[in-house]
């Protein structure tokens, strides 16, 4: 699917985010060891979570689900049994990734399959660690699919990532609850400086009732932790609301209203940046928690969001008002900094095209093997649109320039996607068309359908 998207003025109304999708994989997984029946308010309605609930599904787990509600009957640490097909992740790393960890801590065999996307992704990162620990995976070329012959019990282990990965800790971490012992992750160095990840798997942990020790850079659990089933509603995605808080921005005149966005300081960053060139952003304490499924048409419950009905998840509402173009110097981001933005890289680099200094980033190696390489497909789409930007093998630097419309190659990454649909809405004149629109379902499927109301006033 094409969609073709007009230059805009301003942004103004209200968007309704979907449920975070980070923290739904989570809870989802969480739920399925728990004991008991765990209920998920404002689950994410991404392709990529529903790809976690299946594949917890053909493991056993009993799910339903109702809109953004979702009931998962956990059957504790013991209860998953082995799938009679491969596990499907889609497009989804975070799916992959986490699953693979409890699957190393099962006493059967599972097969790990993705897209042609997700089998290009590297999997070395999980292998070697569960690996250590005891579970036999066999694999393409260190790429999906994965063969993963789980242990019981696993050995625990001491390990210190080689890259800043979320992912990875988490995989470890999830592991470590089926292992015989303590199991430590320390997070990646990065140039002399410790980068933390975002930290949703230790928070949720914790709030199931594991005893989770966070010292310096270094988590531990242990593999005698039970979980029992909790009940939580999810705040919304701040990687999804990171489009609208740039578009707005950069549209004068724009208001625009973002209730109950995850404010966890692991993904806040792209709001200290966006507040540190001059963006106008107001961090309000949320009005109304988010309405639930279950109390629809209007009624919404007026508890205060900051409290464990999060999981332990801080949440803000925000309103960013437009601010024109930037008279900043360059804008660089780099070193941790740029792990702490890792998702947020696509729309800061359609940020930059309106900074006066314009904008360099460093240190995103990562970003290569991303749902697409995104240096390289945010380089070429920039360069359709007229943009002056220079590649490097770990980043691109952005000049400030006019955004002629144009035809865009999504790579069918919904991040890239989302990103140009923005820039579409910054360019001159005229049209500017992205192909395999459909992609953003991956994390935002209402994301076309919220912009253009947000256009049309
Ligand atoms: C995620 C972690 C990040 C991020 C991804 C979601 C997670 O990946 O890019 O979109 O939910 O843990 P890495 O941890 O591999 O950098």
């Amino acid at each position: 699917m094409n969609v073709k998207i007009k230059p805009a003025k301003r942004l103004k109304g209200t968007v309704y985010l979907p449920g975070d999708k980070s923290i739904s994989h989570r809870a989802a997984i969480l739920s399925a060891i728990a004991e008991g029946t765990s209920r998920i308010e404002n689950f994410s309605t991404s392709a990529d979570c529903n790809s976690t609930l299946k594949c917890l599904e053909s493991l056993g787990i009993s799910i339903v689900r109702n809109g953004k509600t979702v009931l998962v009957k956990g059957v504790g640490k013991d209860g998953f049994i082995r799938s009679s097909r491969e596990l499907d992740c889609g497009n989804s790393g975070t799916t992959a990734r986490l699953l693979a960890g409890v699957l190393a801590g099962q006493s059967f065999e599972s097969i790990l399959i993705g897209d042609e996307s997700l089998s290009k992704r590297p999997m070395k990162r999980i292998i070697e660690p569960l690996e250590m620990m005891g579970a036999k995976i066999e694999s393409k070329e260190n790429c999906l699919p994965l063969k993963i012959r789980g242990k019981r019990p696993l050995k625990a282990i001491s390990y210190q990532m080689p890259v800043a990965s979320a992912q990875v800790k988490s995989c470890i971490l999830l592991a470590g609850l089926f292992a015989d012992g303590k199991t430590t992750v320390s997070e990646a160095v990065i140039d002399g400086e410790t980068v933390i990840t975002r930290d949703h798997t230790e928070r949720m942990l914790r709030y199931f009732g594991v005893d989770v020790e966070i010292f310096d850079g270094k988590i531990s659990v242990s593999g005698n932790a039970k979980l029992g089933a909790r009940n939580f509603t999810v705040p919304c995605d701040i990687s999804s609301a990171a489009f609208f808080l740039v578009a707005a921005s950069c549209l004068k005149d724009s208001e625009v209203f973002i209730p109950n966005v995850s404010i966890n300081p692991t993904r806040t960053a792209i709001l200290k940046v966006l507040m540190e060139i001059g963006a106008k952003i107001e961090i309000r304490q949320p009005a109304f928690c988010i309405a639930k499924d279950s109390e629809k048409d209007g009624a919404i419950n007026d508890e205060r969001a900051f409290s464990d009905e999060n999981a332990g998840e801080p949440v803000a509402d925000l309103v960013v008002y437009g601010v024109g173009q930037f008279q900043t110097d360059t804008l660089r981001i780099q070193g941790a900094q740029t792990a702490s933005l890792i998702d947020e890289i696509p729309i800061l680099a359609v940020l930059g095209t309106q900074l006066e200094g314009g904008l360099e980033v460093r240190d995103a190696k990562e970003l290569r093997v991303k749902e697409s390489d995104r240096i390289s497909a945010i380089v070429e789409n920039l360069r359709r649109m007229g943009v002056e930007v220079e590649e490097f093998s770990d980043g691109f630097c952005v000049k400030r320039s006019r955004l002629k419309a144009t035809k865009i190659d999504s790579k069918a990454d919904h991040r890239i996607a989302m990103a140009f649909a923005v820039a579409a809405l910054l360019a001159e004149e005229g049209e500017t068309e992205i192909d395999q629109a459909e992609c953003v379902s991956v994390s935002f499927p209402d994301f076309f359908q919220t912009l253009f109301q947000m256009t049309n006033f």
